[in-house]
């Protein structure tokens, strides 16, 4: 496979210092020392749950041993050796806490399988599902109480990765939770899918009663690209592990690639995505393009593609996305290390959902929503280059 706009790309590096572009280190785990330089913390929120599967991933695919066990000691860190998993709450139900869920058992997973306050803080996990607030459809609710009757996209990738990951493991023949699995989908496609543009929604309100509640489908006014990068993701996810002899597979694979095909057209002249990605938004006073789910969207196509379930002619879509995050949202500073620019600090539907509301919000610098898929990317990237 080949990325040849790349080298070019790395040639004219438009950071701040070009004496620290340098074509001979992989940016992958270049992004996650340099993430390291800065300080991290490990707990169970989801920041830190991408920060360190970035890292992680990174540093597997480079089989760089000291980043690996450092995110191997941070996961472990976190889980006292009775399995109790710090600062989860097991009555407060906020899908972003499940998450970190997805670190436990890749560590569980990769260590030997033989690590059992592990399983025990995935257990607890797992088990809350089964008693979590539903949706009279069957959604989780995406947090409760103040998200009742709500399903948000990004709840997708919190929670249903780590809940087909845990049922691959240690429930592979439980039908009932596989087909409970692609229900989370279905009902996301059902009420935030349009049809025209294969985009979604960035989510719905079963009840229609959020103030932003399309009154027919229930769901929110915007395709907030964030939301979409996470779906994309968990959509790869979850299909890595899927059965494919259960009916969801086929739902779930015809999901991810009218998806990939929406997203593809969506995508700008300069490789990037916008931040409200519906129409008539893009290149509207206030929105830009947006580095978090430009970031997952190029992880989405070439892991996607890696693992048969994309054509490789979005290959071309991934590396011109991967250009432009070199160019533009990868940032040299002084001392050699990375930073990671122009991701949006949050897109809630707490208020009221509007345009105005999105492109409001500020941009960070090193914000972990972006960095941690920058990383995802490019462990993708260099995994491609590597055929
Ligand atoms: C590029 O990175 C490699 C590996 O970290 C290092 O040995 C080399 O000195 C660097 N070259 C430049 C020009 O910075
Ligand atoms: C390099 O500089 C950045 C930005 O000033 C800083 O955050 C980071 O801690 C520094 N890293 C090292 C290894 O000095
Ligand atoms: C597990 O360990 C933690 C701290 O290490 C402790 O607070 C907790 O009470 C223990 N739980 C059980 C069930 O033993
Ligand atoms: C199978 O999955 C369902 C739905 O998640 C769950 O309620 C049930 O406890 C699981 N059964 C077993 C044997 O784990
Ligand atoms: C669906 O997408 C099409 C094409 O972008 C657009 O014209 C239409 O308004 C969208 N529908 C909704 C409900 O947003
Ligand atoms: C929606 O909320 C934003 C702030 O988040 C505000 O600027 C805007 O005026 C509000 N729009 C409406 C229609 O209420």
């Amino acid at each position: 496979m080949h990325f040849p706009a790349l080298t070019l790309a790395l040639l004219t590096c438009a950071g701040t210092s070009v004496a620290a572009a340098n074509t001979t280190k992989p940016y992958s785990t270049w992004m996650a020392s340099s993430f390291l330089s800065k300080g991290q913390k490990i707990n169970n929120h989801y920041v830190a749950s991408v920060i360190h599967e970035g890292i992680q991933k990174a540093a597997t695919a480079q089989k760089d041993s000291k980043l690996l066990a450092y995110a191997s000691d941070a996961v472990s860190s976190l889980v006292t050796p009775n399995g109790t998993l710090i600062g989860w709450r097991p009555t407060f139900y906020t899908l972003d806490d499940i998450r970190i869920g997805n670190n436990i058992l890749y560590f569980w997973n990769s260590e030997g399988r033989k690590e059992k306050k592990y399983e025990i803080a995935a257990k607890g996990l797992r088990e809350q599902l089964n008693r979590w607030p539903r949706t009279p459809k069957g959604g989780f609710f995406h947090r409760d109480p103040i998200y009742k009757n709500q399903m948000w996209l990004d709840g997708i990738y919190m929670a249903d990765t780590f809940y087909a990951t845990y049922v691959s493991y240690f429930e592979p023949t439980n039908t009932t939770a596989w087909n409970d699995i692609a229900l989370q989908f279905d009902l996301i496609e059902e009420h935030c899918r349009n049809k025209t543009s294969n985009l979604l929604q960035h989510g719905y309100s079963e009840d229609k009663k959020a103030v932003w509640a399309n009154p027919v489908t229930g769901a929110s006014p915007h395709v907030w690209d964030r939301a979409v990068g996470w779906y994309f993701v968990a959509l790869v996810e979850v299909l890595e592990v899927y059965p494919s002899n259960l009916p969801g597979h086929a739902r779930l694979l015809e999901y991810l690639t009218t998806l990939a095909d929406g997203v593809k057209k969506a995508q700008d002249a300069s490789g990037g995505w916008w931040l409200v990605m519906d129409e008539p938004y893009p290149g509207m006073k206030g929105n830009y393009i947006e580095s978090s789910a430009t970031a997952m969207f190029t992880y989405a196509y070439l892991k996607g593609i890696r693992l048969g379930l994309l054509d490789q002619s979005y290959t071309a879509t991934a590396s011109k996305a991967w250009d432009l995050m070199i160019d533009d949202f990868v940032q040299h500073e002084k001392n050699g290390t990375l930073s990671w620019t122009g991701t949006v600090e949050v897109g809630s539907l707490a208020g009221n959902a509007s345009y105005d509301y999105y492109v409001g919000v500020k941009k960070a610098i090193n914000d972990g929503k972006g960095a941690g898929p920058f990383m995802y990317a490019a462990t993708e990237v260099e995994l491609a280059q590597a055929l």
